[in-house]
């Protein structure tokens, strides 16, 4: 996907004015209004302006694929989560699922309190196998984790996935249901895809 981030507002003979577009604070104003917002950022999860607009993307793509938040039987696995739980952590808050955070660097003690409805793997999801008997939600906010290596271990139902990939490019075969720049995100590797339901079968995926 190709989005100009710069239209030319004027040229002459010696000079050309360029507009950049600039990532909105969004996320940031979401935070800074919500009750959840002091715990949250008391929590430590985050390290920075960007990591938290990253994870409140994936929020924002969960509202978007018309999920309900208030549904305790969805759960969330966030591969590639980073040292911190904080995509785990931004839905916890955020909403009523169960979250599981999967990634190798994981620091269990010293960084963060015990979240509520946070699970920490500090695995590669390829050596977990997460079975649920509801619907769960892939994240894979800048996951170095494969797509489809993910999902061979994640069993349920019903799976959705949102993807915010970076150096590790979306290896489905499946096109998504939903694909946009969000300009929210305080990082040059904005692209948010949806699946709003994955096809296991056509994945060769065993259920
Ligand atoms: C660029 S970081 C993203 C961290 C965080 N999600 C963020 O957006 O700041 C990529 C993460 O993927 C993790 N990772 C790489 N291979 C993985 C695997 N097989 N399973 C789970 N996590 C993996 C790395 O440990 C690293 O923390």
């Amino acid at each position: 996907m190709s989005e100009a981030n710069y239209t030319v507002q004027q040229e002459n003979a010696s000079e050309i004015s360029v507009a950049i577009k600039k990532p909105s604070s969004r996320y940031v104003d979401r935070l800074l209004k919500s009750k959840c917002g002091p715990d949250l950022i008391a929590s430590g999860v985050f390290p920075n302006t960007k990591e938290l607009t990253e994870s409140y993307a994936c929020l924002r793509a969960a509202e978007k694929m018309g999920e309900d938040l208030s549904d305790r039987t969805i759960q969330t696995v966030c591969v590639g989560d980073g040292s911190t739980p904080r995509t785990a952590a931004t839905f916890a808050f955020n909403s009523g699922w169960f979250n599981h955070s999967v990634d190798p660097q994981l620091k269990l003690h010293g960084m963060h309190p015990i979240i509520h409805r946070v699970m920490m793997h500090p695995d590669k999801i390829e050596s977990l196998t997460l079975t649920s008997e509801y619907r769960v939600i892939v994240i894979a906010c800048h996951s170095h984790a494969l797509l489809t290596r993910s999902l061979q271990h994640i069993h349920a139902p019903s799976i959705g996935l949102i993807s915010m990939s970076c150096c590790v490019p979306d290896d489905l075969n499946q096109a998504p249901d939903k694909e946009y720049a969000d300009w929210g995100c305080w990082s040059p590797h904005r692209v948010v895809r949806i699946w709003k339901e994955i096809d296991v079968a056509r994945l060769g995926i065993a259920a």
